[in-house]
């Protein structure tokens, strides 16, 4: 079997005490942590930008914590410095929001950062396959962005089976609705990076949410 880990999406999440929620969610055994930026443009939400992960990078430095970027913007390309500064350490861009995307790669590389490029439920996996031996990961959504607390979408697995076939080594991100009652469809799809929001940071028990996840796959 794949070796999950899970990066808890902190959206939802008490957003006036951030610093501590992601801290806590460190402690309860979280392998990396999940940053929502919207830009209210590519999504209607707006959450935030570079100063609040500079602020969260001096709570939680690099050693102890990895920054995951979801970059929810229209033309990535304009934060790609400022987040890189701020400490962040990977940047994950949706391929519908840039013209350029080899360009954007690119930029994020230059930039310091692990590159990720993301696709949203009705965009074909195809789109990104070109892309794939130059990044470090893929981010296959399995809600449409905008929101936490959405339904998983189970029909963007073969999208998930078709890289993992083509590329053994990849790491494959999966992110919205995952739960501990819709992991194991990712990971038996074949993915490796996990991401949950609602079903960890809404619980009493985030630990125990996560231990229950990985004992869904298993690992
Ligand atoms: C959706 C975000 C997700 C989301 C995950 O736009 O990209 O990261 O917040 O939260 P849940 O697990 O609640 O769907
Ligand atoms: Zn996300």
């Amino acid at each position: 079997t794949i070796h999950c880990k899970i990066g808890p999406s902190i959206l939802n999440s008490n957003l006036a005490s951030l610093g501590d929620e992601c801290h806590r969610m460190m402690e309860e055994g979280a392998d990396y942590l999940h940053l929502d930026v919207m830009d209210g443009h590519f999504v209607p939400a707006i959450t935030f930008g570079h100063q609040m992960v500079q602020s969260l990078r001096k709570a939680l430095p690099k050693s102890k914590c990895w920054f995951d970027m979801h970059m929810m913007v229209q033309d990535p390309d304009r934060f790609i410095k400022d987040m890189a500064d701020a400490g962040a350490d990977q940047y994950v861009f949706h391929v519908e929001a840039t013209q350029d995307v080899d360009k954007t790669i690119r930029k994020v590389k230059e930039a310091g950062m692990k590159v990720g490029v993301a696709i949203k439920p009705k965009t074909p996996v195809e789109v990104v396959l070109p892309y794939v031996e130059h990044v470090d990961l893929v981010l296959v959504m399995t809600v449409e962005p905008g929101a936490g607390g959405q339904k998983f979408m189970d029909d963007m697995m073969p999208k998930v089976k078709t890289l993992r076939k083509r590329f053994a080594e990849l790491d494959i991100e999966v992110d919205g609705g995952v739960s501990p009652d819709t992991i194991h469809h990712c990971a038996e799809a074949g993915a490796n990076l996990i991401v949950s929001g609602t079903a960890v940071v809404k619980s009493e028990s985030p630990r125990d949410v996560m231990v229950k996840m990985r004992e869904a796959v298993r690992v």
